[in-house]
C-alpha cells in the first residue's frame, strides 16, 4: 500500500513517528514535506497528499497539522477525496469502514504521538465495508446511482467502479432503448468504452518532461512509460476495442474467444491470442456484458495463466450476480462497470439491461 504523508509546522514534529508507524504495517510511504519546521501554510501541504490521493498516485494520504481541522477543510476540496479530522482510533476505524475515507487529519499539538500511532494503524488496517455505505459514499460524493439496491449487493466494492458520470448514463439510456439502431448501438458502445478507459487508467504513473511551447520551456507530464494490451472477449468485446485505442493508441490488442462446453457448460478457450509480452502488460479485458461472470473469469484465468499480473475488466452492463462472481474468484482483479444493473433472470440476462450486445453491435439480431 502507497501512502503519502505531509504536515504544517505544527504536525511536523510528530511527522517522522507517524510516518514510522505508517512504515511498520507495511507501507510505502511519500514523505511530501516540509523537511523542517519553519512556519508553512497547511494548505499547500494539504494540497500535495490530495492531489497525490486524487491522481490515484498513493492509495491513502495522511495529512498533520496543529488540530488537523484545517488540512481536512482543504484536502476535501479536491475530486474523489474524502478527507476528516480524526482524534480516536475508533473514528478512524469507522471513517474507513463506512465513509471510505482516503485522507486523515491529524492533530500534532492536542493529540500524542502513541494515540495518533493507534489511528494510523486502524486508518491503515480497515477495508471499505461497501454495501450500503457504498451507496452513502456515492451520494456524498454527489453521484447519482440509478439502481441503490444493486450497487448494495457488492460484496467487495473497493475492487468495483461504476461510472457515475452524467454523459455516461445519458448514453446509457440511449443503449438500452430497444428502438436504438446497429449504427447508433456501435458508435454508443465506442464512446461509453471510451469513458471507461478514462477512469479505468487514472491511476497510472506520470513522469515529468520538458517541452518547449512557441513561447517557452516548460515542465509538463507523460505517462510512464505503462505498457498496455486491449483484450476482448470475442465478439461482443470487439465493440468496445476503437473507443480505448482512441485514449491508448500504441496498446496492443490481444483476443480470446470463448464457446460453451455443452457438456460441461463451462466456458472454453476456442481462439485466443495475446501479444507476446504480454506479462509485462496492464491488460484491459473488454466485454460489454457481465451476466454470470463465467466468460469472463474463464478469460481471467487464460490472462494469469499466461503471466498477466494487472487484470482490469472493463465492461458496460453489469448484473451484481457478475461482479460478485468475478471478484471472488479472482483475489486481484479491478471491474469497471458503466451500469449496474438489477439481477439475472432465469436466462442468465441481465435484467433490465439492453439485450444481447453482440447482436446489436453487429445487426445479427
Ligand atoms: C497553524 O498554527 C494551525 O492553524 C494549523 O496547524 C492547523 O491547526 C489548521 O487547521
Amino acid at each position: 500500500m502507497k501512502v503519502a504523508v505531509a504536515s504544517d509546522h505544527a504536525g511536523f514534529c510528530q511527522k517522522a513517528a507517524i510516518i514510522q508507524a505508517a512504515e511498520g504495517l507495511g507501507a510505502t510511504v511519500e514523505d511530501l514535506g516540509p523537511v523542517t519546521d519553519e512556519r508553512v501554510d497547511y494548505p499547500d501541504y494539504a494540497a500535495r497528499v490530495a492531489n497525490a490521493v486524487s491522481a490515484g498516485e498513493v492509495d491513502l494520504g495522511i495529512l498533520i497539522c496543529g488540530t488537523g481541522l484545517g488540512m481536512a477543510m482543504t484536502a476535501d476540496k479536491f475530486p474523489g477525496v474524502r478527507a476528516t479530522a480524526v482524534t480516536r482510533p475508533d473514528f478512524a476505524h469507522l471513517a474507513r469502514e463506512h465513509n471510505d475515507a482516503n485522507i486523515i487529519c491529524l492533530s500534532g499539538r492536542f493529540v500524542e504521538p502513541e494515540k495518533n500511532a493507534e489511528i494510523v494503524k486502524e486508518f491503515l488496517t480497515t477495508k471499505f465495508a461497501g454495501g450500503r455505505h457504498a451507496v452513502r459514499v456515492e451520494k456524498m460524493m454527489g453521484n447519482c446511482v440509478a439502481d441503490p439496491d444493486a450497487l448494495e449487493k457488492i460484496a467487495d466494492a473497493s475492487r468495483f467502479s461504476l461510472i457515475t458520470h452524467p454523459l455516461v448514463q445519458h448514453k446509457m439510456a440511449i443503449l438500452r432503448d430497444t428502438n436504438t439502431g446497429t449504427k447508433q448501438f456501435r458508435e454508443l458502445i465506442r464512446e461509453l468504452a471510451l469513458f471507461e478507459g478514462y477512469e479505468a487508467t487514472r491511476d497510472f504513473p506520470l513522469e515529468e518532461i520538458e517541452v518547449e511551447t512557441p513561447l517557452e520551456k516548460t515542465k509538463a507530464a507523460q505517462i510512464a512509460g505503462k505498457k498496455v494490451a486491449i483484450v476482448p472477449i470475442l465478439r461482443a468485446g470487439l465493440g468496445m476495442v476503437d473507443g480505448l485505442l482512441e485514449l491508448l493508441p500504441s496498446a496492443r490488442v490481444g483476443h480470446i474467444g470463448m464457446f460453451r462446453d455443452p457438456k460441461t457448460k463451462e466456458p472454453q478457450p476456442y481462439y485466443c491470442k495475446l501479444p507476446s509480452d504480454i506479462e509485462n502488460r496492464t491488460v484491459l479485458l473488454v466485454d460489454p456484458m457481465l451476466a454470470t461472470g463465467g466468460s469472463a473469469n474463464a478469460a481471467i484465468d487464460y490472462l494469469r495463466e499466461a503471466g498477466v499480473k494487472d487484470v482490469r475488466l472493463l465492461v458496460i452492463d453489469a448484473a451484481p450476480e457478475g461482479v460478485n462472481a468475478v471478484l471472488e474468484h479472482d483475489p486481484t482483479v479491478r471491474v469497471f462497470a458503466t451500469s449496474l444493473d438489477r439481477q439475472l433472470n432465469d436466462n442468465a440476462y441481465i435484467l433490465p439491461g439492453l439485450g444481447d450486445a453482440g447482436d446489436r453491435i453487429f445487426g445479427t439480431l
